[in-house]
């Protein structure tokens, strides 16, 4: 495994030429959104200057050029997350509209009253709320499997859990509130076991580790382009080809039919079936570089690279005795996701001073209420790391620290709330 050069790559992404609050950026938000390269952004330019044109619709040059380079990022796509078939990648707004598309079109169609869903205790809102407002709709039964105190699933009580009524297990691979690396094959193995089709939530995986949608054995799999370099706007639905058949259409319009009469529509094939409407393409366009990127850095050497950093960022939060670290204590369970509490402070404090330091990290419930709940918290800090953090972003993070533990008096008798 070669080893990467943060410095270098550091040069490629401009956003790292700007001074915050007069200090260099130390972006340590990437769980939130990745930065981009300078390659995406020229790409997303090159295609405004010289291939804009709508996709699928003309017969004129720059439709066709435009349309091949949407279709040359599917492909790429496809590859990129070990797919055989590109039409089985279709491209959203984002993975919480992936999943939204799940839900309405395959379970609508699907599940009825008293099946059973299964999510766990530590899914994202976007894997979440959908499967509630469904459930509420079909009569549907929605089971959590719970979160072990160290931010852990138990392997036995998700398959107690699952049961011969369920219709569907959705969970994420990689917790983007606890930075758990979730055993991702056998939760697939135990969903298939009961015969229940399984969604995975790869938002925080896809970017950081490498993802191969035929290994992994799910159904359907969802993931962002805007935290795996890309731009915002452009979601990926990976679908097994036989289920993408069978579901009904997510939304009606252009391009998403065969045929359309005063009486009723046919659909148009894979992929195009859910894709509506005018698609995102100078994003998607925008979204070949960044693939191209991570592959050329290479996804073992990312991994490494923030596992690195990652145990360094622990050692020095736990070394505080104020300091909490949530989520798995073993390396092999965690990621590059820290999330942290100072004793008696409220996140957004703890962001506000970080932020002075220029050290931008996310603050709240990161979209997981129910999984603040069960930590008995409302919040946390968030530290994520990509593959251009660099030792400095960690020591950064231990001076931003001090100084929040100083500017509080947090262990002083002063400080004591
Ligand atoms: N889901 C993103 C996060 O965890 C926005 O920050």
């Amino acid at each position: 495994m070669s080893r990467l050069d943060p410095a270098a790559l550091k040069a490629d992404f401009p956003i790292f030429k700007r001074l915050v609050r007069g200090k260099p950026l130390v972006y340590l938000d990437n769980a939130a959104t990745s930065q981009k390269p300078r390659a995406v952004i020229d790409a997303l330019v090159d295609f405004y200057e010289n291939h804009n044109a709508n996709v699928h619709r003309g017969v004129h040059t720059l439709s066709e050029e435009a349309t091949a380079m949407v279709e040359a990022v599917r492909a790429k796509t496809a590859a990129f997350i070990g797919a055989p078939k590109p039409e089985t990648v279709v491209f959203t707004r984002n993975a919480t509209e992936s999943i939204n598309l799940v839900a309405y079109s395959w379970g609508r169609k699907f599940l009825k009253a008293g099946d059973e869903i299964v999510i766990t205790e530590m899914e994202h809102h976007s894997n979440m709320v959908p499967w509630q407002l469904l459930a509420k709709e079909k009569g549907l039964t929605l089971k959590y499997v719970p979160v072990e105190l160290d931010g852990t699933l138990d392997l036995d009580k998700v398959k107690k859990t699952l049961g011969p009524k369920t219709r569907l297990f959705a969970f994420t691979a990689l917790s983007n509130a606890l930075g758990t690396v979730n055993p991702v094959d056998q939760l697939v193995q135990a969903g298939r076991s009961v015969g229940a089709a399984v969604l995975v939530d790869a938002c925080q995986w896809a970017p950081h580790r490498r993802l191969d949608v035929s290994s992994w054995g799910a159904d359907f799999v969802a993931f962002s382009a805007h935290k795996m370099l890309g731009p915002t706007g452009i979601g990926v639905l990976w679908g097994r080809e036989e289920l993408l058949e069978a579901m009904d259409p997510f939304l009606g319009g252009g391009d998403m039919i065969s045929r359309v009469t005063l009486e009723g529509a046919t659909w148009n094939v894979l992929p195009y079936k859910f894709e509506a409407g005018t698609p995102n393409f100078a994003d998607a366009v925008a979204f070949g570089p960044a693939l191209d990127y991570l592959e050329k850095v290479g996804l073992d050497a990312i991994r490494a690279h923030e596992d690195a950093l990652a145990a360094k960022a622990v050692a020095l939060l736990e070394a505080e005795p104020v300091v909490r670290v949530l989520g798995p204590k073993d390396p092999a369970e965690r990621s590059g996701v820290i999330s942290f509490n100072l004793a008696g402070l409220h996140p957004h404090d703890v962001g506000t001073v970080f932020d002075l330091e220029g050290v931008a990290v996310r603050v709240g419930h990161h979209c997981c209420q129910p999984l603040m709940h069960r930590f008995q918290c409302g919040g946390t800090a968030r530290a994520s790391f990509y593959l251009y953090n660099d030792e400095s972003d960690v020591e950064a993070l231990g001076r931003a620290l001090r100084r929040t533990i100083e500017f509080f008096k947090l262990g002083t008798k002063a400080g004591a709330r």
